[in-house]
């Protein structure tokens, strides 16, 4: 068995959230892990290891029975909803959920967004007004609240408030947790929850040819999503559907302005290349956890039953050992593998999706405006293990 070495870096120190990558690169001399003490979990770095516990079934995100506990009072609300994610499902619950979802969210479905997309960035362009603006909040942020909204068939209206509960409840996920954070996490999975249930009950007696329609009549086997399930799952693409693509976006965008070549990369022959390597260069989701369902040995360590692993799915992406110049943004790059979107039984539902996203909304803003600069050096948020940014400032 080889020796775990042992790491110590504030998810929260500035200097890191401005750039993990280098945190990345010093720990490639760890292995396929490393213990990282400001988490105090073994983690997984290289992306031999990071894809083997991905496929391998003795792993899981479902919290094991042993180490479940009743979640504090001011938190049931938040955890009711989470109870019936399929995100924190394990098989049979897992494929049930999952392939309802899928039956309901089909390529035919998203396809029909692929006009729409363009039109719809074009619009948002239209409403820029000056010389600079902020491209986060009115084009970055805009694209996925509105797209997931259409598709589900809620009021495009509501999208702030969306927003705003998503925001809310995905803030429970980063190292900065406070009793305030969680706190307002709570009431806005209250208030999230009062009005999908609402809604559900409305598309019950009227349904439409939206996706919540769908995920109503969905049947697989005899089986139906249950109201806790169907406003779960609800919450799960609402939150999952936008906060990550406005990251990916607004990271892309800026790691686009930056090589100075982006009109090249947005052309109709690279750009689903530019796309994945704007995922595998610069994600918003760095880390996710899976527990060790039996003892396991794997690449040379011993991992115990009931073991919280993190995956660290940005390091792995840049792996030294499985690419080349993994810190070079090159979409000719060949094979652009990455984690950004996961892996095995948990991988996105949205991929489709998202990529489509990305794959209409680059091009649209690099050929409006092919002189986009910063006008600022962007910040990205201290919200590790989400890596975004807070603002876009660019001259148009
Ligand atoms: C570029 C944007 C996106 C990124 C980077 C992303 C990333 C991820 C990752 C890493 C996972 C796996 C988590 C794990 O391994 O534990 C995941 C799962 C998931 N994503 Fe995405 N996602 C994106 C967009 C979307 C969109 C647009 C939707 C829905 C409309 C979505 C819905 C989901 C769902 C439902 C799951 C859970 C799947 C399961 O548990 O089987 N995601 N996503």
């Amino acid at each position: 068995m080889s020796e775990l070495k042992t790491y110590s870096q504030s998810p929260v120190e500035h200097k890191f959230v401005q750039d993990p990558y280098s945190f990345y690169t010093k720990i490639k001399k760890s292995g396929d892990y490393f213990f990282w003490t400001d988490f105090d979990r073994l983690c997984v770095r290289s992306q031999r290891a990071v894809s083997a516990i991905y496929k391998d079934k003795r792993f899981g995100r479902e919290i094991p029975r042993s180490l479940k506990s009743s979640p504090p009072t001011h938190l049931e609300d938040f955890h009711r909803i989470e109870e019936h994610s399929m995100l924190e499902k394990e098989p049979p619950t897992h494929t049930r959920l999952r392939s309802l979802v899928l039956r309901a969210f089909t390529s035919r479905r998203i396809a029909q967004f692929d006009k729409e997309l363009e039109i719809l960035c074009r619009q948002l362009i239209d409403n820029f007004s000056g010389d600079s603006v902020d491209l986060l909040p009115l084009y970055a942020q805009k694209i996925p609240i509105i797209i997931i909204a259409r598709l589900l068939g809620v009021p495009e209206e509501m999208s702030d408030h969306l927003l705003s509960w998503s925001n809310k409840m995905v803030a429970m996920y980063q190292a900065r947790r406070t009793r305030e954070i969680e706190i307002e996490a709570n009431t806005a999975a209250i208030e999230f929850n009062a009005y999908i249930t609402n809604y559900i009950n409305k598309r019950r007696r009227s349904p439409k040819d939206d996706l919540l329609s769908n995920l109503i009549s969905a049947e697989e086997k005899g089986e139906k999503l249950t109201t806790a399930e169907l406003v779960s799952t609800v919450v799960l693409l609402l939150n999952a559907g936008h906060e990550a693509t406005v990251h990916t976006l607004g990271n892309g965008i800026k790691t686009l302005i930056e090589t100075q070549r982006a009109t090249e990369w947005v052309k109709p022959e690279v750009i689903k290349q530019t796309v994945e390597e704007i995922m595998r260069f610069d994600p918003p989701l760095h880390m996710f956890n899976r527990y060790a369902y039996q003892d396991i040995e794997l690449f040379d360590l011993k991992i115990k039953k009931g073991q919280e692993v993190m995956l660290m799915l940005a390091a792995a992406s840049r792996d030294p050992e499985a690419l080349d110049e993994p810190n070079i943004f090159n979409p000719l790059r060949k094979p652009c593998a990455h984690f950004a979107l996961g892996a095995g039984i948990h991988f996105c539902v949205g991929a489709p999706l998202a990529r489509l996203e990305l794959q209409k909304s680059l091009p649209v803003l690099f050929n409006c405006f092919p002189k986009l600069e910063l006008k600022e050096t962007p910040i990205y948020a201290n919200l590790y293990h989400f890596h975004g940014l807070k603002s876009l400032k660019v001259n148009i």
